[in-house]
């Protein structure tokens, strides 16, 4: 057991602690205690847990919130929630909320162990300690070195590199290192925020500024005050909005609209961007001022193929999540398979492979992965495009179901009645073109 494994134990009821503490540490886990989730969250703001056990009724702060602050953190701890006999709902919300598990109380001493070293384990290969970043090629050490450094200071940061690649995780990464860890870190899409709702949504809004402001509404950027504000996209940034966001940057202040006064505010700004910040700025799309600004501390994530020895690694951890939520039992990639990932381009990055990697699951019974697993539906539109692939009609339509079926099936975690919801079928013709279509119905 190493120090990665520390669990923290919350509950308010102090015999509680200590006797799941005395039995955990005797199994070798490293183990603090706190007496309500206000607590636990500061505690698990200084000090990397691998897993937190806690109760769902506590006082100043319960199991619940204190997951969901977790969440918003986006911290990647593992959370296993206690919850009473007979109170089976908190359980159904918290692990929708993202618990890995939880434990009715009174629970069996084993039963809990069992829970703890399953958590545990679970969360090995991922080479940083519980980091969720997967990687140990030289270019991955490095880049995460970098982004080690970029937490420690408060500067802004821009993430960039290719589709797929982990700048959102990165930037995850680096909110969950920095002191301000503690509080929230919000991510803004901005190509999904419409251009008119733009600045209310960024700033905020007081009641009666427009027809449409019934209400005062904070906006992301004081919602992300002594946090992270998170702009994945950021080249979508408005062309008027990088100038008001400019300036929050510069005054650390900030003005809803509609109001006449601006009020502080304590923001650290992480962007990320697949397109050349550089070029936008040529094209007189993106101001230089911003670009200046952000460019100070730049982290680049390489593309797959430029850290190949990532590869073998992250496929292993995808096999093992995927045949973790698809309860089968595949144990591993024939040699031909390997091979073919090292050669692949991977222009979707880390996302591609991951996705191939669920696709294969939900085609593999068991055994291994072989090339005819990976061939079933190995020809994505993309590859299709890639390759130049050229067949008759009837073939391109056959894989282009493919495609949809496994994408739908991956979307609703195998359930065929969900998929075939979303495809618009019903669930006998959903089976029908699955055998069809050579897609295991298992
Ligand atoms: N090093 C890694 N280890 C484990 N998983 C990773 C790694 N890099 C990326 N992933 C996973 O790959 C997927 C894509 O990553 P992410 O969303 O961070 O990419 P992105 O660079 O933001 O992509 P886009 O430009 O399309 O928004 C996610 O599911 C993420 O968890
Ligand atoms: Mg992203």
């Amino acid at each position: 057991m190493n120090s990665a494994d520390s669990i923290l134990l919350v509950d308010d009821e102090q015999t509680i602690l200590d006797t799941l503490s005395l039995m955990l540490r005797e199994e070798g886990f490293p183990v603090d205690t706190a007496p309500d989730g206000e607590t636990a969250l500061q505690m698990a703001g200084r000090k990397d847990y691998r897993l937190i056990i806690c109760d769902v009724v506590m006082p100043r702060m319960g199991g619940i919130e204190l997951l969901a602050k977790l969440k918003e953190r986006g911290s990647g701890v593992m959370v296993i929630l206690m919850t009473a006999f007979g109170d089976i709902t908190h359980a159904v919300e918290a692990m929708k909320m993202g618990a890995v598990d939880y434990i009715v109380k009174p629970f069996i001493i084993d039963e809990v162990i069992t829970i703890a070293r399953r958590a545990c384990a679970s969360g090995k290969g991922e080479l940083t300690g519980g980091s969720g970043i997967v990687g140990e090629s030289p270019e991955m050490l490095a880049t995460i070195a970098l982004l080690d450094k970029s937490a420690e200071s408060d500067c802004a940061v821009l993430i960039t590199g290719e589709s797929g690649v982990g700048k959102e995780l990165a930037a995850a990464y680096i909110h969950r290192k920095s002191p301000r860890s503690g509080n929230s870190l919000v991510p803004v899409n901005c190509a999904a925020i419409p251009l008119e709702l733009f600045e209310s949504e960024m700033f905020g809004v007081v009641k009666g500024a427009f027809t449409n402001a019934l209400q005062s509404r904070e906006g992301l950027v004081t919602r992300s005050d002594k946090g992270t504000l998170f702009l994945d996209e950021i080249c979508s940034l408005p062309f008027a909005m990088q100038g008001k966001l400019l300036r929050v940057l510069e005054s650390h202040e900030v003005m809803p609209v509609g109001s006449g006064r601006s009020e502080k505010v304590d923001l650290r700004l992480i962007a990320a961007t697949n397109k050349s910040l550089e070029d936008e700025v040529k094209a007189g799309r993106f101001r230089e001022d911003l670009y200046y600004r952000l460019r100070v501390f730049e982290v680049h994530l390489p593309p797959l193929r430029a850290r190949k020895t990532d590869i073998p690694l992250l496929a292993r951890h995808y096999l093992g999540r995927c045949c973790e939520k698809y309860k089968k039992r595949i144990e591993g990639f024939s040699p031909e398979v390997e091979e073919h990932f090292l050669r692949h381009p991977w222009p979707g990055n880390v996302r591609e492979l991951k996705n191939v990697i669920e696709r294969a699951v939900l085609v593999t019974d068991g055994g291994i992965v072989t090339m005819a697993s990976l061939q079933q539906n190995n020809l994505a539109p993309s590859a299709l495009r890639e390759t130049g692939f050229v067949g008759s009609y009837k073939e391109s339509m056959a894989q282009s179901a493919r495609e949809l079926i496994l994408n739908a099936l991956a979307h609703s975690g195998n359930d065929k009645k969900k998929a075939a919801q979303t495809l618009g079928l019903s669930l006998s013709s959903l089976y029908r073109k699955m055998e069809e279509l050579g897609i295991s119905t298992q």
